[in-house]
């Protein structure tokens, strides 16, 4: 995909929170964002997803500006795939019901092919057994696994996803960390905030370091982590890379 921003702003009251980015990335694929807490990460992703509109400044995705009328804004939300760190399933619907809603609510999918559509993606990330269950009744791996399915089940220009694993132990990381390996594999553009650096570098082909809402450093992953330039880059995976 390609994915340029001008001059994008945007605050809350006071606080400068995405300040003055501007990037333009030719075939990226697979875009990672890092950077400390409270440097803008969430905001940006929500910003490219439709979610938030920034204060001034533009946003192109292949080529085509987001316009950010509510209109405009619907349409593209609903074009991408996203997931985020707390599982945002909807607590009184089962996981086929999850998957359902936006097949047939904002897609327009006649019943009987959204239920075929979701029982194949149920299949696919082995969640058949749970199709019934409501999402307290599920691990926080398996609500993540139904978050994604529910996320490519719409067939996503690309996915979204804001640390889709810092609310899970380390054996659902896992597991949730392979699928969005396996999707990257599989061809898929995707866009991610993560703090597992490990799987940043490898997963990553372009890697943004975002602190105070600037854009500090942007380059191939791999030479973001092995050649660091900033300070401010160096001192954050020294920080992070610790344990
Ligand atoms: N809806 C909001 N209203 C007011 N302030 C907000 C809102 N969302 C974010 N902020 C503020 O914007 C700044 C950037 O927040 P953001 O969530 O984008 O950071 P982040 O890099 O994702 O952090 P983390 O790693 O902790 O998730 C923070 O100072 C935060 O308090
Ligand atoms: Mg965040």
């Amino acid at each position: 995909m390609q994915l340029s921003l001008t001059n994008i702003t945007k605050s809350y009251g006071q606080n400068l929170v995405l300040n003055n980015i501007s990037f333009d990335l030719h075939d990226v694929h697979s875009l990672v964002v890092i950077g400390p807490s409270g440097g803008g990460k969430t905001t940006l992703l929500r910003t490219v997803a439709g979610l938030e509109r920034p204060d001034s400044g533009q946003l192109c995705i292949d080529g085509e500006p987001l316009h950010f009328d509510d209109e405009s804004l619907l349409k593209h939300r609903r074009s991408i795939g996203t997931v985020f760190q707390a599982f945002n399933l909807f607590p009184h619907l089962t996981a086929l019901d999850n998957i359902l809603l936006p097949l047939e609510k904002a897609h327009g999918y006649e019943h009987l092919h959204a239920v075929e559509t979701a029982q194949a993606i149920l299949k696919r990330f082995q969640l058949t057994g749970h199709a019934d269950k409501k999402p307290a009744q599920l691990s926080g791996g398996q609500q993540q696994r139904v978050a994604i399915a529910r996320a490519i089940a719409i067939k996503p220009r690309f996915l979204l996803f804001d640390e889709p694993t810092s609310a899970l132990d380390p054996e659902m990381t896992s597991e949730v960390l392979d699928i969005i390996g396996e999707l990257r594999e599989e061809g898929r553009d995707l866009l991610l905030v993560t703090h597992h650096m490990g799987f940043a570098r490898t997963v990553g082909d372009h890697c943004l370091f975002v602190a105070e809402g600037k854009v500090l450093e942007s380059g191939p992953a791999e030479r973001l982590f092995a050649e660091p330039q900033s300070s401010e880059l160096q001192q954050f995976l020294g920080r992070v890379m610790r344990y």
